[in-house]
């Protein structure tokens, strides 16, 4: 099949994600990938900005986890998960029971973020229930976050700006606190907590717990956020008896230069998600994480959690997220993220002088430019393609997450395609 047909055919059968049924964009067609390049069909290369949505921390092709994959195909690809266990997922499990804070020692393998994030929701409403508190089932989250497209996570993903807004009558109505305003390199401002407290004094009695996006609000608008702040709501959620529930599914696996974005603040959550990056971006899979406490609870009385996906502990993705921490824990990586960040500042920093342009951040290896206005992505898209590299601007964002092993002169050619695309802007 050549380049043309694919890319018809593509766009005769294939949706997309956020993407028009009926009128879509023309896709890229890729057909190979090796550490940050991906091979288009006609056999050009762009570098990848966005590591395949925060996923391909180590780049693609990367022989540790091809072999990961490969040896485990021959001995078990696949088992149910009820009654059954298998040594990739009790390996995995104490891999991150060992490298996450320290109360989390119970793991729920699910198949995505977005379910990861409907178990932690299912695990502090069972929580409560069996504590005989089944009034507390409401959540309270902040505007601006994003947990995924299912409808108990779109539930709690930002009501205006998220892109959930069509469902809204359908899902059920949660509490929003403002978002915090104080950035993470800015002086704390303490009222920047007092919306989030109210809501909580409030409605201690209907909340089952608050959930966030740890530091980094990443889809919801790229914000990065004051660590005080977590520290705050971690004692607001104790002061009120309502659980914590952290997000990390895009910023664990060190994507903000530590392991995971609590560490910034020092803060344990009650039930931490995970997922994109715990496989090094191989394969679809996610993690769900609590104490002994909440398992107590939901255990009350010979209570059993109620969820139980058919994918749950898949090996090939366990093997692959094994051989992926192994090669995380490897790395030296407060070090390696400091460099992608002094990168991203220094190529990106042009941006700032724009007028086009509201705001240049950067946070660990995520670099944002934030425009004005709304950014045309079918004309910018294919502007970044022929300048051979692969970013995907959304909303107001263009903003790129690349794999931790980019080269620093690959990292200077990606950002200054990204000045001159958003000078040109
Ligand atoms: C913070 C956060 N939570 C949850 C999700 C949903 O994950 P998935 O797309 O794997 O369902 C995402 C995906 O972007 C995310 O960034």
């Amino acid at each position: 099949m050549n380049s043309n047909e694919m890319v018809t055919i593509d766009r005769d059968h294939n949706l997309h994600p956020y993407t028009s049924p009926t009128t879509p964009p023309a896709c890229v067609p890729i057909v190979g990938a090796e550490g940050v390049r991906l091979t288009m069909a006609d056999g050009r290369e762009l570098i990848d900005g966005m590591a395949s949505w925060w996923s391909a921390i180590h780049g693609y092709n990367h022989p540790a986890l091809n072999h990961a994959l490969l040896q485990q195909v021959s001995k078990v690809s696949h088992v149910m998960f009820g009654g059954i266990t298998h040594p990739q997922a009790v390996t995995l499990s104490q891999k991150l029971v060992d490298i996450t804070p320290h109360k989390l020692t119970k793991v729920f393998f699910s198949d995505s973020g977005s379910v990861a994030v409907e178990v932690a929701l299912k695990m502090a409403i069972q929580y409560w229930s069996a504590l005989g508190q089944g009034s507390k089932n409401r959540l309270l989250t902040i505007k601006n976050g994003y947990h995924g497209d299912t409808f108990g996570a779109m539930s709690v993903c930002d009501p205006k700006t998220g892109m959930h807004h069509l469902f809204s009558d359908m899902v059920v109505q949660q509490y929003f606190a403002e978002a915090p305003q104080c950035r993470n390199d800015a002086e704390w401002d303490s009222s920047d907590i007092s919306s989030l407290e109210g809501l909580l004094s409030k409605n201690k009695e209907k909340i089952a717990a608050v959930i966030l996006e740890p530091i980094v609000q990443g889809a919801g608008g790229m914000r990065f956020y004051a660590p005080e702040y977590l520290r705050q709501v971690r004692q607001l959620c104790d002061a009120f008896d309502v659980l914590l529930i952290l997000d990390e599914i895009a910023t664990g696996f060190g994507r903000t230069g530590k392991l995971f974005a609590c560490e910034h603040a020092d803060v344990v959550p009650d039930i931490m998600c995970l997922g994109k990056a715990i496989t090094g971006g191989y394969l679809s899979f996610a993690a769900t994480m609590t104490s002994q406490k909440i398992c107590d609870g939901i255990g009350k009385d010979g209570g059993v959690f109620m969820h139980g996906p058919t994918f749950m502990g898949n090996p090939l993705a366990c093997s692959v997220a094994n051989a992926s921490i192994d090669l995380l824990l490897g790395y030296e990586l407060e070090r390696m993220i400091a460099d992608i960040e002094s990168g991203l500042c220094e190529g990106l920093a042009p941006c700032k002088y724009l007028d086009t342009v509201k705001d240049v951040r950067v946070f660990g290896a995520i670099g944002v430019v934030e425009m004005k206005n709304q950014v045309d992505l079918a004309a910018v898209q294919p502007e970044f393609v022929k300048r051979g590299v692969w970013v995907r601007p959304f909303g107001r964002l263009v903003y790129v997450m690349p794999p931790f092993i980019i080269s620093r002169c690959d990292l200077d050619f990606l950002t200054k395609q990204i000045v001159e695309v958003v000078s040109s802007l």
